[in-house]
C-alpha cells in the first residue's frame, strides 16, 4: 500500500539476537522498495534466528556478521562501511545491545560500527517488558537518548514470553516509515486519507478589543497537518489565531472562536482521521461587549458559557472517522487521560505533560499515546518528529484493526 518516492539514501541495518529479527526482514524489504541501498550487518547471536541469506536475498548485498572476516574486510572494511552509511538502524535491538552502545564497547562488527560512525543511529528495542523495565536498561536507554541516538519503540502489548508489557518491537512498516521521514523520501502511506486537524487555541471576545485566550502556539496541529500532508493525505487544517505559516499542501481555514471552530468542522462531512490538536476555550463569555468596556469597580465578574466539545461531536458522528485528541494534564497523566479518552469516545489519546517546559509554545514535547490495549511513551522530540509518531501509530492501530476483522 505504502507507495514512496525514491530515496538513494545508504542505511545500514543492524540486527541484534532476538525473536523480533524475522521482523527486520520486512524491514529490509520496506527500505529497499523505497528506493534505499541497505547493507545489512547481524550480530552473532541474531544469526541463530534468521538466516544471513534472508537478509542477502532482501537486501540484494552480502550481509555481515563477524568484524575479524578478512575476505569481507579486503572488499568495503569496517571502517568504510561506518564511512558508507547515510543512516544506522537496529531494530530489534537487544538490551545486551543497547548496554554495549552505551557502554562504548566495540566487540563485535555492529557495535565497532557505531562507534565509527557519525551517521545518526536510530534503534528499535525488543525484549521482554521486565528487561525494558529493569533500571539497568533504562538507565542505558537514557544514556543512548542524550547522546542522540533516536528510539523507535518499543511498543506495548503481548510479548513472545507469554508476558504482557512493553518491550515488543514496534512493528516493521512503523519503523520503515520513521526511517525513510529522515531520509525527506516521504513514504505516501496516507495517501487517498481525508483529514481534518484543529490547532492552535481559540480567542473568544470579552469586548472588540479584548478576549479568553490560552498558550497553545498551534505547533502540535500545524506540524501533524505538515506530516499527514507529506505523507499524501488530503489534509483540512482548522486553525485558531496563529502566526505560523500555512504547511505545504495543507488547506488552511482561519477562526478565532470555538463557535467558529466547530462550524468549520461539521461542514466537513466526510473524512477518515480527525484530530483534535486545538487548545478549544471550555467557555466563552456569554454576552460580549459590542463596545469597548470601560473600567468602573473594583472587580468585575465576566459570565461564562460552556462551549460545545468539537471532537465529542465528530465522535458522535454516525459515520465517525478515526478520532484522536490531546490531552494536557499537570498531574496524574495516564488516569486523567485515559478517563478522557474514554468518556470522549477517542480512538487514540495523546497526552501530554504541562509545565517542566514542555507542552504549550514550546517546539518540543513528550507525549503519552493511550488506545485501547495499547500504549507508547514518546520520549522529548521535536513537535514535527513526534507528528510522524502520531501518524505511524494511527496507521498501525488501522492495520490491526483490519488485520482483526
Ligand atoms: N476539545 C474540543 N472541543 C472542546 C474542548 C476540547 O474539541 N470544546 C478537544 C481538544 O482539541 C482535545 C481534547 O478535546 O483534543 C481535550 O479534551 P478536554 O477534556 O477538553 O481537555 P481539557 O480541556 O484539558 O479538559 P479538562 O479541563 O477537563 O482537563
Amino acid at each position: 500500500m505504502s507507495e514512496s518516492a525514491p530515496s538513494n539514501q545508504r542505511i545500514l541495518v543492524g540486527v541484534s539476537g532476538g525473536i523480533a529479527a524475522y521482523k527486520a526482514v520486512t524491514l529490509v524489504r520496506r527500505l529497499v522498495e523505497a528506493g534505499c541501498e541497505v547493507r545489512v550487518v547481524m550480530t552473532e547471536s541474531a544469526t541463530r534466528f534468521v538466516a544471513p541469506l534472508t537478509f542477502q536475498a532482501v537486501s540484494g548485498h552480502p550481509v555481515r556478521t563477524t568484524l575479524l572476516d578478512a575476505e569481507a574486510e579486503s572488499g568495503m572494511d569496517h571502517i568504510a562501511l561506518a564511512r558508507w552509511a547515510e543512516q544506522i538502524v537496529i531494530a530489534p535491538a537487544s538490551a545486551d545491545l543497547m548496554a554495549r552502545l552505551a557502554a562504548g564497547m566495540a566487540d563485535d562488527l555492529l557495535s565497532t560500527l557505531c562507534l565509527a560512525s557519525t551517521a545518526p543511529v536510530q534503534l528499535a528495542p525488543a525484549m521482554n517488558q521486565q528487561m525494558w523495565a529493569h533500571p539497568a536498561t533504562q538507565a542505558n536507554r537514557d544514556v543512548l537518548l542524550k547522546r542522540g541516538v533516536c528510539l523507535l519503540g518499543p511498543d506495548a502489548g503481548s510479548q513472545a514470553c507469554g508476558e504482557t508489557g512493553a518491550g515488543r518491537m514496534m512493528e516493521p512498516e512503523a519503523i520503515a516509515s520513521a526511517v525513510l521521514a529522515d531520509t525527506g523520501a516521504p513514504s505516501r502511506d496516507l495517501a487517498g486519507q481525508r483529514l481534518v486537524v484543529t490547532a492552535g487555541g481559540t480567542r473568544e471576545p470579552i469586548d472588540p478589543v479584548r478576549f479568553i485566550a490560552n498558550r497553545s502556539s498551534g505547533r502540535m496541529g500545524f506540524a501533524l497537518a505538515a506530516e499527514a500532508a507529506r505523507r499524501g493525505a488530503d489534509v483540512t487544517l482548522i486553525a485558531g489565531p496563529s502566526a505560523l505559516p500555512t504547511p505545504a499542501g495543507v488547506t488552511r481555514m482561519d477562526v478565532q472562536t470555538a463557535a467558529e471552530m466547530q462550524a468549520a468542522v461539521e461542514a466537513i462531512e466526510t473524512m477518515d482521521l480527525f484530530i483534535g490538536a486545538a487548545a478549544v476555550a471550555d467557555y466563552r463569555v456569554a454576552d460580549p461587549a459590542g463596545q469597548k468596556l470601560k473600567k468602573q469597580g473594583e472587580t468585575m465578574t465576566l459570565e461564562l458559557l460552556r462551549n460545545p466539545d468539537i471532537l465529542q461531536g465528530v465522535a458522535d458522528r454516525a459515520e465517525r472517522p478515526f478520532v484522536i485528541g490531546f490531552a494536557a494534564e499537570t498531574e496524574r497523566l495516564v488516569e486523567h487521560a485515559e478517563t478522557k479518552r474514554r468518556a470522549k469516545g477517542m480512538d487514540l489519546i495523546c497526552a501530554n505533560r504541562v509545565g517542566e517546559n514542555l507542552g504549550f509554545d514550546t517546539p518540543d514535547n513528550a507525549l503519552l499515546l493511550l488506545w485501547e490495549g495499547g500504549r507508547r511513551d514518546l520520549p522529548k522530540a521535536d513537535k514535527t518528529r513526534l507528528a510522524g509518531e502520531v501518524l505511524d501509530t494511527y496507521q498501525q492501530i488501522r492495520q490491526e484493526k483490519h488485520a482483526s476483522r
